[in-house]
């Protein structure tokens, strides 16, 4: 096959030698070569793989990422607004970056044919009937079926200050171990039990020891003081929603995490639970990517709500 500088195979065809007038490449000498850096905090000595998926998660033009979680039927059964994933959920796939959910929720309810990225929670734990959700959980998916799901994240939850802490740090591990050796990263997600304040202090201890035990990101709970959290926490940190707040609240909440050092949110009841899903997945989209402000994406949400 010739190449445009001339140099041709030869006759055995696999040979080159030279035909004609050699044309100029252009080699840019002198110019240094392209290294754009890698925008996600803490990913920058990560390898190729794993890079690629934190990008399709964490949205380069803004470093930020919406992702929409359903997965609350793994504890808590038919959560109220998400009784019907199937009907819920394909609607909501495109005002959303990345799909949070299990695997049954997911090979069940959601076709396919969705564009988004999937972030999938590879673990159980102690159902609500139970007073100590920490206390027994395990995993509920391996490696091998999350990359048969085609996911770019695994989330792990984890019970810092609880007793199940110890198991739930083991599970972690295992799981950052499991999709590290695959080149996918792993959320590790904060939860608040019952008994534990939502304070600053205990969320920079408990991102800060998920990071350190290898999460790639941390997903956590809005707080006063917030912004040291996001300081001292050396991978990106999402947040959660938490149960539902007024719409303007819960774009507000927002606003002030992505201000405050947030990479986004992963937000489930807030969105879902709305009065309008399709409108407060946008709004919420416009505060993360758009850096609007929370009463600019409020109006938004109120002219794009179905009356
Ligand atoms: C927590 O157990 C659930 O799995 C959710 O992923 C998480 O709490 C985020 O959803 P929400 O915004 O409703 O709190």
């Amino acid at each position: 096959m010739p190449d445009a500088d001339g140099i041709t195979p030869g006759q055995d065809g696999t040979k080159p030698a030279p035909s004609g007038p050699a044309q100029t490449k252009d080699y840019h000498l002198g110019v240094a070569p392209q290294d754009a850096g890698f925008p996600v905090k803490g990913a920058a000595h990560l390898e190729w793989g794993m890079k690629n998926r934190l990008a399709r998660m964490f949205r380069p033009d803004s470093g930020n990422t919406v992702m929409l979680a359903f997965d609350h039927g793994y504890i808590m059964g038919p959560t109220t607004g998400l009784e019907r994933l199937d009907l819920v959920i394909p609607p909501l796939a495109p005002y959303v970056d990345v799909l949070m959910g299990t695997r049954g929720g997911l090979r069940g309810c959601v076709p396919p044919t969705v564009q988004n990225p999937v972030c999938l929670r590879v673990g159980y734990d102690a159902s609500v009937l139970f007073d100590d959700m920490s206390d027994g959980g395990g995993l509920a998916c391996d490696i091998a079926g999350a990359l048969r799901m085609n996911a770019i994240c695994l989330a792990a939850q984890t019970f810092i200050g609880a007793p199940g802490e110890k198991n739930s740090l083991g599970l972690l591990a295992q799981v950052v171990d499991a999709g590290a050796k695959y080149g996918v990263p792993t959320m590790g997600v904060v939860a608040v039990g019952k008994q534990m304040a939502r304070t600053e202090q205990f969320f920079l201890l408990a991102t800060r020891i998920l990071a350190e035990n290898g999460a790639n990101v941390v997903k956590s709970y809005y707080c006063d003081g917030f912004e040291h959290v996001t300081a001292a926490c050396p991978v990106p940190i999402v947040i959660a929603g938490g149960k539902k707040l007024p719409e303007a609240e819960a774009l507000t909440m927002a606003y002030r995490a992505i201000a405050e050092g947030a990479h986004g949110v992963d937000m489930g009841r807030n969105i879902f639970q709305a009065a309008d899903p399709p409108a407060m997945a946008q709004a919420v989209s416009r505060v993360v990517h758009l850096g609007e402000s929370d009463s600019q994406a409020y109006e938004y949400y109120l002219d794009t709500k179905q009356r």
